[in-house]
């Protein structure tokens, strides 16, 4: 298989990656997708799962957004043709769609959004417009016409009348047809517009990185979650001013002395980060077993050679510090020191975890307890 059209993944990244689309025949060549148009919609009608149609003409009103979940008998009243419906999340619902992740896996996981599907009858799109982030479009299943290309931003003019964000002058610079295992990577903020040519189900595989909003207030609602944010400025060095209403140079100098130590804690940033990064993206993501293990019941099935993968949706990432390593999962902090650090490492390398290297581990109380507590919360299962 040549996921990424001859290109090494350190070729892919050098010269592709958030600079510009690349179009990839046969990337899963003979591809079989997974998922039919019914069960997507079995899916969209379902609590929990997040599903949207957009129809192109909607009783005269242009690109309208229904979000679910939706009825069955939904589906017998829409047009014939030209319009789309939107599965997100698809990857924590079906395995399947989840092992194609491993595919990805020479970007961070941190980086990793969802898999989403869409199914489109003859015609139908969400119309031009460009996303915030990078994107692998997979054809799964009939064809899509894509056209793409040119840099949009906020300033590009956009269709009245419609919540979404359709671009209402904008060309494209190529045009590809794409069949089912090619693919189609773009960066964010390029143009693109995708135009089923038959019953069509495409996957865009998700990359998204954190807006300098997401990074300034989801690290100060970290810090202001601390024992020591409820303290007080204090000023035992008070002197009497000539003017009560002056404030003295040496209060901001002390306001800055606060907002320095505490962004500029490295430490504190990279604790906030692993767990932002790897937290659920809603509630029904990780559920707890329904049945808690003891550490004796995993260390059996450890033992047995049972095999342990992560619970699709949830994500794992690590941060190695010079005297011990931080272990990331769904949102949870572990840390690890001495001869546990390496265990973060072999959890976070695939989706299915190397048995053997962890059969070395279970012997260590402490660690045959963090797995219990991973199977328990339910970010890990046995196949
Ligand atoms: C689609 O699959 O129809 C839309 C995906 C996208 O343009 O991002
Ligand atoms: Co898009």
């Amino acid at each position: 298989m040549d996921m990424l059209g001859g290109l090494t993944p350190s070729e892919f990244l050098r010269d592709y990656w958030q600079k510009k689309p690349l179009v990839i025949r046969q990337a899963f060549p003979g591809f079989q997708c997974p998922v039919s148009a019914d069960e997507l919609a079995g899916l969209a009608c379902e609590e929990g799962v997040e599903s949207r149609i957009v129809i192109e003409d909607d009783n005269g009103k242009p690109w309208q957004l229904h979000n679910g979940p939706f009825s069955s008998d939904r589906f017998s009243t829409l047009p014939e043709q030209n319009w789309t419906l939107l599965v997100q999340g698809l990857d924590h619902w079906v395995p399947d769609i989840a092992d194609l992740l491993e595919h990805f896996r020479f970007i961070p996981n941190w980086r990793l959004d969802d898999i989403m599907a869409s199914f489109a009858p003859t015609g139908g799109s969400v119309g031009p417009h460009y996303d915030q982030y990078d994107v692998f479009l997979l054809q799964a299943q009939g064809h899509r016409r894509w056209t793409f290309g040119g840099h949009c931003d906020q300033s590009s003019p956009r269709v009245e009348g419609t919540p979404l964000r359709i671009l209402s002058s904008w060309d494209g610079e190529e045009t590809v047809t794409l069949a089912p295992g090619d693919m189609l990577y773009l960066p964010p903020g390029i143009g693109h517009h995708g135009i089923a040519e038959d019953d069509c189900i495409t996957l865009s595989v998700g990359f998204r990185a954190p807006t300098i909003d997401d990074i300034l207030t989801g690290f100060t609602d970290f810090l202001s979650n601390q024992s020591d944010a409820s303290d007080h400025l204090n000023d035992p060095d008070l002197q009497v001013q000539d003017n009560p209403g002056t404030i003295q140079p040496d209060v901001v100098d002390r306001l800055e002395d606060v907002i320095r130590e505490k962004l500029g804690d490295r430490r504190q940033l990279t604790l906030w980060f692993g767990q932002y990064s790897t937290a659920p993206k809603s509630m029904d993501i990780v559920v707890p077993a329904e049945e808690p293990a003891s550490a004796e019941d995993i260390a059996e099935a450890v033992n047995a050679g049972e095999q342990m993968r992560w619970n699709e949706g949830s994500r794992f990432a690590y941060y190695d510090f010079d005297d011990e390593t931080a272990l990331f999962i769904d949102g949870e902090q572990f840390l690890l020191k001495g001869d546990a650090r390496p265990l973060a490492q072999l959890l976070c390398s695939a989706a299915q975890v190397d048995m053997a290297a962890l059969a070395r581990h279970i012997e260590d109380e402490a660690l045959l307890g963090l797995l219990t507590t991973l199977y328990n919360q339910g970010s890990v299962y046995f196949e």
